[in-house]
C-alpha cells in the first residue's frame, strides 16, 4: 500500500471512531466563514492536530478543526480552516483532507473561499457560484504516481463544478430573494496579492474572481469523483480597480458582513442536496 493511502486510512479510522457515522456532505470553509460550523447539530469537533497525518493551518482567521454533525437531517463534516500552498505545503498536503473526506463517505463537497472581484461589475459582499476555474498556481495535486482505485491518471475537468448543484443553489437563492453571481475563479499561489497588471491579465484570460485556495482541493475532489459546488465571497475589488491597497483585515471584515446571508444560503442548499 502506498504511503499516502495508508496515511489516509489511519486518519479515516481515527475520525470514524470519533464520529460513529459516515458523513455524505463535506464543506471547506474559507476565511471568515467558519461560523457555519457553529450551526451544526450534535457537533463533534476534532482539532486537526489530533488527526493522524493532518497538516495544521497557520493563517489568522483559519481555525484548524474538523466539525461533524447534522444539518437538516443530513450528516455533514466541515473543515474549519484549510491549508494553502503559500503556507509552504505541497499540493499533496493541501489536498490530504479532501482524500480523507472522500474515504469517510463524502460524495458532495461545498468549497467556499474569500476572493477578490476581478469582474468590475462585482461588489464587495457579492457571493459568486464558481462555474469553472483556471489553475494558475503552477502545481497540481495529482502530480506523482496515480492510484487508479482513487481516480484516473488523466481526469476530465470539463464539469469541475456541478451544473446540477449550481442550478440548485440558484433556486435556493431565488426562494430567499437573493441572487448569486456566477463566474470563473482564478487560483493564484499567493501570498502576495496581485498587481494591477496581473488583474488586467486575469480579466483578459476570463477570470471573474481571484484567490489563493480551492483549485487544488477541487482537482483532488474531481479526481475522486466527488461532486463539487464552489462559492466565492467577494471580499474586495481586485488590485488596481480602486486606488487603495488591499489588506487581509479588509477581506476578513467583508466576510464578516456577508456571513448571515452566506449561512442561510448554505443551510438551504444542504437541505436540498
Ligand atoms: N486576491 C487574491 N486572494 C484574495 C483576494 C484577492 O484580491 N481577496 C481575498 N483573497
Amino acid at each position: 500500500m502506498s504511503n499516502m493511502k495508508q496515511q489516509v486510512q489511519e486518519a479515516v479510522s481515527f475520525i470514524e471512531h470519533e464520529l460513529g457515522y459516515r458523513p455524505e456532505i463535506g464543506l471547506i470553509l474559507g476565511s471568515g466563514l467558519g461560523i457555519l460550523a457553529d450551526l451544526i447539530e450534535e457537533a463533534t469537533s476534532i482539532p486537526y492536530h489530533a488527526i493522524p497525518h493532518f497538516p495544521v493551518s497557520t493563517v489568522e482567521g483559519h481555525a484548524g478543526e474538523l466539525v461533524a454533525g447534522h444539518i437538516n437531517g443530513k450528516d455533514v463534516v466541515m473543515m474549519k480552516g484549510r491549508f494553502h500552498l503559500y503556507e509552504g505545503y505541497s499540493a499533496t498536503h493541501v489536498t490530504f483532507p479532501v482524500r480523507v473526506l472522500k474515504a469517510l463517505g463524502v460524495n458532495q463537497l461545498i468549497v467556499t473561499n474569500a476572493a477578490g472581484g476581478v469582474n468590475v461589475e462585482f461588489e464587495v459582499g457579492d457571493l459568486m457560484l464558481i462555474t469553472d476555474h483556471i489553475n494558475h498556481m503552477g502545481t497540481n495535486p495529482l502530480i506523482g504516481s496515480n492510484d487508479k482505485e482513487v481516480g484516473p491518471r488523466f481526469p476530465d475537468m470539463s464539469e469541475a463544478y456541478s451544473k446540477r448543484l449550481i442550478q440548485l443553489a440558484h433556486e435556493v437563492a431565488s426562494s430567499k430573494s437573493f441572487a448569486f453571481r456566477e463566474g470563473v475563479y482564478l487560483g493564484n499561489i499567493g501570498p502576495s496579492y496581485e498587481t494591477p497588471a496581473e488583474i488586467r491579465f486575469a480579466r483578459v484570460i476570463g477570470a471573474d474572481a481571484v484567490g489563493m485556495s480551492t483549485v487544488p482541493e477541487v482537482i483532488a475532489a474531481r479526481h475522486a469523483g466527488v461532486e463539487v459546488l464552489g462559492i466565492s465571497c467577494i471580499t474586495n475589488k481586485a488590485a488596481g480597480i480602486l486606488e487603495q491597497p488591499l489588506s487581509h483585515e479588509e477581506v476578513m471584515e467583508a466576510a464578516e458582513q456577508v456571513k448571515k446571508t452566506f449561512l442561510q444560503l448554505v443551510l438551504g442548499i444542504i437541505e436540498e442536496m
